[in-house]
Parts: C-alpha cells; structure tokens; sequence
C-alpha cells in the first residue's frame, strides 16, 4: 500500500517520524510527539482535527502567531523572484533588512551578521568578541542556554552541557542571581560583588566578553534585580570586557520591549537574535555590533562564513515579520497583555497551594510548582520529573492546551497577537489542571 501525504495519519505521521528520525534533547524511546498539521493565529490542529491553544508559541518562537498572510505572501514573492544568492552578493532584502534592524536594536548597533539560528550568532558573537579584544576567555552564567552547538553549548550552564564536555577551552563561570526556588533571588550587591571577584580572579586582561540572557528563559524566566544588568555594564566597561546579550528568546516583544535588555537601557557590544527575527517562518539569526566593532572589521578580516548566511528567504520573511509587530502594535499589544497575565498568574498563586511562585515580563512567564507551601520543596527535582507534573502535562494535552513543561515548572509564553479572551480561555484550563498538582501538597 502506499501512503500519499495527503492520507497519512497522526500516528503514522509519529511511527514514521520515531522511526526515521531523531527527536531533540530525549531518550527516542520515551518520546510522544505530537502529529501537527496545519497552524493559524495562536491555534494548531492536528491532522485529525484535533485544536491546541499553542501556549508557547512552538519554541518560543512563533511571536506574531501562526499563518500570518502577510509573512506568507512576501516568503511566496521572494521564492518566485530570488529564493537564494550565494552571501558574497549583496540581495535588496538584505540591504533593507540590515537597515531595519539598525533601527530597533539599542544604542549604536548598526551591523549585523546573518546565521541560520541562536547558536550560531553565539558562536559569531564570541568570535568577534575575541578578534576584537585579542582576548579569548568569555564568562557565562549557570542557569542559562545559548544554543546546541559545540561553542553554545560550552557557554551553556544548564545540563544540556554535560553531553557536549569537555567543550571549547576559556569558558568559565560567572555567579547566578538566582538559586532556585527554595534559596531565590540574591540583591545586585551580592551578585555583582561576587562577580567582579570572579573576575579579578580570572584575570580582566584575559576576558573577551561576558554572554548573558538579559531575561534568562528556559532556565525559569529569571528577571534580575533592578541594577544587576546596568552593574554587569559598568563592570564590563571598566575591564575592556565585552558584554553580549543573548536575546534569541527574549527579543522581538516577547517582554514587552523589541529587546530585553530596552527595559534597562543598557546596551551591549554584541546582540544574538533569532526566534522572533522571522516569528521562525523561515530560519535565520543575527549578531549585532556596535559600530567601534563593525568599524574594527574595516580594517581587520572577517572570519566567519555560512553557505546561507543573509538568505534572501529569510531576509524576506524577518523584514515582513518586523512590519507585522509595527503595523499591529505587538510589542505595546505585549506589554498590555503581559499586565492582563500577570494578574492571571497572580490569581492562580492565590487559589492553588501548589504554585510555589510565578514570574512573568510582558508574554514570557513561569509557574513553579512545589509541594509544600511551607519548605517550598519543588514538584520534581532538578533536571528530573515526577507522576504530578507528567499527570499535570497529560491534562493539558488531553484539553488542548500546548505549553512547555520543564522539570518542577511551565511556561506561559503564547504569541503575542493573543487576545484576552483566549488568554483567558488558557488560563481556565491551567487553573483546572492544577487541581492535579494541588492534591500533592502536604
Ligand atoms: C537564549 C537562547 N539562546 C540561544 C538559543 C539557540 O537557538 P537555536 O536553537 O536557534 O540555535 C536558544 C534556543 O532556545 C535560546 O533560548
């Protein structure tokens, strides 16, 4: 028999998929996709119908939703006209997308390199960083991600790390701001003293550059104290220390602001983007400069080269992306949500023992569960799970609520084009489900 793609089932559609291919961060074996279809607004469907609230928008990624003509329409225009030029040419989509970011990103960045995605704009950024410095150690933090490859994941502090060891030599550690939800949130004093310590230590002279997530993400939503991102600043510019803000998550309106890092006026020497770049209709990423460094690479070589670095379908797809968060007010429709769902997560903190604490800055939030309102235990341990949170994340699934459940916490990250209705309609659903986890709690 054979089985044309218009008559595949969902579960044919995961045997094949299980069998043929491989699945991220997993044991194969326990993994339990599910069969997606079709996509539109903050919904998805799967091939027997089945709807889903996509309630993370995919990967963090989809922020203007799904199915957007606009976005649709110009990759179309761009394929018909120019799909590819090798990146030694210079493409209008290219020129024009350049430009446009020069618009929105902080400060005096106005260059930018193009890459297929997070990490390797990290791996470019700390590669700039260390031809512009003639420097090569980089300082990253714990309770963070910067992407899958063999430099990102050296940068990374979470256990995604551990199978990517020993890693790229110069990487080390500067101190977290935050230390679970049983210890919390250290002041930016305590924080910043203990990293300028660090710092000494390491030798400022032999440091490029530190990278962090501004707003860390899957590592819990970690919002820092007022002051740390303005401390880390100063701290930088005193030692000739370049500052890199990992903005692949928390960029492009997720927190209210085009960039994380806006909500501080702080600006960084280097900004790595994707995700939201292109809402992930096409692939793409960007590092950022300051002018002082993309003026360095007038005179000094370049090393760095991607077969589709400034691919023009995806130059296409981030310059109509961009226009949709301007023409549809995204980034304040963000924030004004973000206030709507801050009082939502606030109500579930109040009526459920089970939530331990919830953060959340504009469209991008956390809910932390734990199993005694008193010890503040979490519901599953560090990088582990247990029967109350793979009961809560069935629940969600059998009601069609997509979201992405991580250790003891979920996320609350939908695309920005939500209304408040559905985020509503969302939060009906989670305040039901954690009856599950409430039941838990000694
Ligand atoms: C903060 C951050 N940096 C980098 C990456 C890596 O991006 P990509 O998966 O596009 O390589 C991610 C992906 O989740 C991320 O959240």
């Amino acid at each position: 028999m054979t089985t044309t793609i218009e008559t595949i089932s969902g579960e044919e559609i995961v045997d094949l998929c299980r069998r043929h291919t491989l699945f991220e961060w997993s044991v194969q074996a326990a993994v339990d996709p599910i069969p997606v279809a079709r996509a539109k607004g903050i919904y998805f469907w799967t091939p027997e119908g089945k709807r889903f609230i996509d309630f993370n928008s995919q990967l963090m990624c989809v922020n203007i939703g799904h199915g957007d003509e606009r976005v649709v329409r110009a990759i179309n225009e761009q394929a018909a006209k120019l799909p590819y030029a090798n990146p030694f040419m210079a493409t209008d989509v290219r020129a024009r997308l350049g430009a446009k970011l020069a618009e929105i990103t902080p400060g005096d960045i106005d260059a930018f390199f193009f890459t297929n995605g997070g990490a390797e704009s990290n791996e470019n950024a700390i590669r700039i960083a260390r031809l512009f410095t003639g420097r090569h150690k980089i300082g990253a933090r714990y309770r963070s991600y910067h992407g899958g490859t063999a430099g990102a994941l050296t940068l990374t502090g979470d256990p995604r790390r551990w199978g990517a060891e020993p890693g790229i030599p110069g990487v080390f550690r500067i101190p977290d701001f935050y230390h679970g939800i049983q210890r919390g949130f250290e002041t930016t004093d305590e924080v910043l003293t203990k990293t300028e310590e660090i710092l000494q230590l390491e030798g400022p002279q032999t440091i490029a550059a530190i990278i962090v997530e501004p707003i860390v993400g899957t590592n819990g939503i970690l919002i820092p104290p007022d002051g740390y991102m303005q401390g880390l600043r100063e701290l930088c510019d005193r030692h000739g220390i370049l500052l890199i803000a990992d903005e692949v998550m928390a960029g492009f309106g997720r927190t209210g602001e085009w960039f994380s890092v806006d909500h501080w006026k702080v600006v960084p020497d280097l900004i790595s983007m994707a995700k939201g770049l292109t809402s992930a209709y096409v692939q793409l990423g960007a590092v950022g400069m300051r002018r002082k460094i993309a003026d360095h690479f007038q005179k000094n070589f370049f090393y760095g080269g991607l077969t589709y670095n400034s691919h023009p379908l995806a130059c296409a797809a981030a310059l109509a992306t961009i226009a949709v968060y301007e023409e549809d007010n995204l980034i304040e429709g963000a924030r004004r949500m973000g206030t709507v769902m801050r009082g939502l997560l606030e109500e579930l903190k109040s009526r459920h023992p089970s939530v331990g604490a919830t953060r959340s800055l504009g469209l991008f939030g956390i809910v932390e569960l734990v199993r005694s309102q008193k010890t503040l235990e979490p519901l599953a341990p560090f990088n582990g799970t247990s029967s109350e949170m793979q009961s809560l994340g069935k629940y969600f699934r059998q009601e069609g609520l997509y979201t992405f459940l991580r250790w003891n916490t979920f996320f609350t990250n939908p695309p920005l084009c939500i209304t408040e209705a559905e985020l509503r309609e969302a939060f009906a659903i989670i305040d039901k489900g954690l009856e599950i986890t409430d039941r838990a709690v000694e």
